[in-house]
This record gives C-alpha cells, structure tokens and sequence, in this order.
C-alpha cells in the first residue's frame, strides 16, 4: 500500500479513554485515529504536543499484512470518519464502544478505591441523528464556504455536507447554511454558527463579526422564511443576541419531557442536554433512584434551567435549584410558573464553587434550609465536568441528608467525587454509564449513594 511521506506503517497496542489507538514511533508515544489494539495501520501524522504525536490511521489491508482486524471493528457508517473530528468512534461496534466506556468508569472508581454495590445494564438507545446542539466552525476556502466540525487534531473546519450525529432536520440545513454565508459580501466575516433544536423549532446562532448589510440580511431572511428556523444574529457575546428584525423577540425552544407532562423553555445559548431521548430515560433513572420523594426536601445543584428540579417537584418533592447562571434561574422560574409548579420549587442564583467550605453549612444548604425550613433529605448533583468542586463535603455534612443521585459528563471527576463521598459516610450503592454521545467519546455516568448505616 502506498504511503505518503507524513504517512508511517505502525503497530497499535492499546486504546485510549478517547478511542485513539496507541502505538510507538521512535520510542515516543503516538494516538491514532480510527486504529484498535493489535492492528497494523498507516498512519498520517497530523499534529505534536509535548512528545507525543497524533494521527489518523487507515487499516493496512489484510492481504498485504497478514494481520486481521480487531474484532470489534465495523466499517464506519460515516463516510467523514476520521478525518471530521467530531465523532471518535464510528470504528467500534456499538456494544464495543459501551464496553470501552464502562471499562474505563471502572478504572476511574479502582483508581479512587471506591467500590459499586451494583453495576446498571449500560443505557444506549440512539446511535445516530441524536445531536440536537452544536456549534460549527466557518470557513471560507476560495469560492467555497464550509460549514462543519473541526477536523481531528486541526483547527481546520472539516468537508461535510451532512452529518449523521446531528437530526436530521439539523444535518438537513448544513448546504444551505454553506450557500447562504457564501452569498454573504464578506463571507470571512462570519467565524462560527450553532444550532439548537427543540420539539418546537430550530435556531440558528450567526456569529458575525462586521455589521451585517442589507443584503445580507435579506439573505438571512429568505433563509427563515424557507425553513423552519429561526436565525439570531450575534455581534459579540450571548447578550447581543437578535432576530433579523430588531423589534422581534427572541423566541424560547421548548422541550417536552412526557413521563411528567412537563414542557421547559430555553434560550438556544442556555444549557441544555444535547439528546432529548437519553435525557428522558437519565430523568427517569434519576428520579427512579430516588424512589418516593412526596414531601421530601431535595436540593437540586448545578440545575440548570430545571431538567431535573420540575420532575422532582411534580413526583411531589420540595425543591430548591441552584445554579451559577443567572439566565438559568430565571428561566428555572419561568418553566416552574407554566408547569404550575411554582409552589413546590424555588431557584437560586449561586456560584457552587465559591469557596464556602470552610463554614459549617453552606449558603446553598442555607437557601433550601430558608425556603422549606429544613435541609435536604436528598441531592441532584449534575456538575460540569471540572466536578462538584470544594464545597461537597460541607452540602453532604447533613445528619438529615440520605442520598445523592450523581450525574457527570466527567468519569475522572466523578470518581474523584465519588471517593470524597465515600470519606463523608455514602456509599455508592449503583453506578453504570449512559450513552448520550454514541460514536464519540463522551460518556454520561450516573451514580445512587447512600448514607452507609
Ligand atoms: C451539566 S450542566 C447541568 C444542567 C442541568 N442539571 C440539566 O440537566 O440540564 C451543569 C450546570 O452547572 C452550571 N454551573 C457551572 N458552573 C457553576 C457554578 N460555579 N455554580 C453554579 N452552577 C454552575 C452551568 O450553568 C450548567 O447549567
């Protein structure tokens, strides 16, 4: 097989948490895209940092090599894999990509010492069209406009005219996205755009960084009235975000979650969980875990705009939602007035990693303490992926408190976690993985502690 001179023949031995083949060049480390453990690859070096190089691989051919495939390869389902940075994984067989994950959960929890009562089948239930946010790189090559990820260990922005881990209704938008920005009058202009789609509608967010012309808004225009969207333009930060016409507002996404006949609103810059699907069965799982909370006091940290903290008050709880943004919070209200939960949940606008640990119970605990009078008999914690940060012993440090249900984006942070709840007196009494972000590495953890009797 023929190979370019960036290209090298190489042996892969391992597989790192990020699904890059490991192998050696030189007697220093190199990861490989699209390369399992006991193949012979080619690899094309595309980037180095700090002694360790990076590179996407094509599997030699097996005539020519004698060595088979691992035996958890599939051909890829998209036809941009590896070189869209995207996804990580399209190489991997679905299950093979859910075992990688747990096993590396596990390490994380061997390393901390931390043992689970019981592990949970791992939860999966779409491999594609699932991403219902993103932002996309801009650019603009000769007459051609791309829209799209990064390309893998590069800040260029990947070829592709669709995607299989966006929706389709999202994917469906990428050629039209591409023509409009080239109609601009200075497409270049232009660094970056996002999506976010709700039940209701989709929004696209058009970063620009030169004020738009006429024509260029009657571009805009024409693409809102031929699709389903709706484009907000951005100057600077999420605060100038508007409609093509000032005088209109922006309108809030909405999603649905069933199970609890509720209905949550959201801004497209707000946080969100990407796959509405998994989340209903991650809410589910939480709130499962949780068991009968009627009447209950629970704290909801890290709430977000409630995805957790409406659920638990319509399942009967009292409950207080924390969160650093403000924006959040306010839209946390908003969501609990239109369910008609008002009366059983409050949010509060804190910063949960301000150091407050030193004092004997924290100004979180406190608010709950404030609103119902006591503390919480159970906690929601759904950090980002830094963790729960220097305050946790002192929210858990409650004789009153029970259980934590633990959702993480993180499984290094998590295990570290998990190990200072152990120190604090919980134990973890079911752990497992859930597949948000098949085909990539990102994996979403949840864990149930209780107080250990
Ligand atoms: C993983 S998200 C979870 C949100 C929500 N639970 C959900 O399911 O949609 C993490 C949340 O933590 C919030 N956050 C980040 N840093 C924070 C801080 N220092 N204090 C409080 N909240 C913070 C973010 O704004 C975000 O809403």
């Amino acid at each position: 097989m023929a190979k370019s001179p960036t290209e090298v023949e190489l042996d892969v031995v391992s597989l790192s948490e990020d699904g890059l083949g490991g192998a050696t060049l030189n007697e220093r480390p190199i990861w490989i895209r699209n390369a399992l453990p006991g193949e012979k690859v080619i690899a094309r070096i595309l980037k180095r940092r700090g002694g360790k190089k990076f590179a996407d691989g094509r599997l030699i051919d097996v005539s020519e090599s004698q060595v088979q495939p691992h035996k958890d390869r599939v051909p890829s389902a998209c036809e941009y894999f590896p070189r869209c940075g995207g996804c990580a994984m399209h190489h991997m067989s679905a299950e093979a990509q859910l075992l990688h994950k747990q096993s590396h959960l596990a390490e994380q929890l061997k390393r901390v010492e931390v043992e689970a009562g019981q592990w949970r089948q791992p939860s999966a239930l779409v491999r594609s069209g699932y991403r219902r946010k993103a932002r996309m790189g801009v650019r603009v090559v000769g007459e051609n406009v791309l829209v799209g990820f990064r390309e893998s260990f590069s800040n260029r922005v990947a070829r592709i005219d669709h995607c299989l881990t966006l929706t389709k209704e999202l994917s469906a938008l990428l050629p039209d996205l591409k023509k409009t920005i080239s109609e601009m009058s200075e497409p270049h202009t232009v660094p970056q755009l996002e999506v976010a789609q709700g039940d209701n509608s989709i929004a696209i967010l058009v970063r620009h960084l030169q004020p738009l012309t006429e024509n260029d808004r009657a571009l805009w225009q024409h693409f809102e009235t031929h699709h389903p969207v709706q484009v907000l333009l951005q100057s600077k930060g999420y605060d100038t975000l508007a409609r093509l016409n000032d005088d209109d507002k922006v309108i809030p996404l909405d999603y649905k979650i069933p199970e609890y006949g509720l209905s949550l609103q959201f801004y497209p810059h707000q946080f969100t969980q990407v796959n509405a699907l998994m989340n209903r069965e991650l809410v589910r799982t939480a709130l499962g875990y949780l068991g009968d909370i009627a009447d209950q006091v629970v704290a909801d940290m890290f709430c977000g705009i409630g995805n957790f903290t409406l659920p638990l008050a319509r399942a009967g709880a009292r409950v207080v939602g924390i969160e650093g943004s403000q924006e959040a919070v306010v839209m946390g209200q908003h969501n609990a007035l239109r369910n008609g939960l008002a009366a059983h949940c409050h949010f509060a606008d804190e910063d949960l990693y301000s150091e407050t640990a030193t004092a004997e119970v924290d100004a979180s605990m406190l608010a709950t303490l404030r609103h119902f009078g006591q503390f919480p008999q159970a906690l929601i914690l759904d950090p980002p992926r830094s963790g729960a940060g220097p305050n946790l012993e002192s929210w858990v440090s409650s004789p009153e408190l029970e259980q934590i249900v633990y959702v993480s984006c993180n499984p290094v942070t998590f295990a570290d976690d998990a190990k200072r709840l152990s120190d604090s007196g919980f134990v973890l009494r079911e752990v497992g993985i859930y597949d948000m972000f098949p085909n990539t590495s990102h994996v979403e953890t949840i864990g149930h502690f209780v107080r250990d009797k």
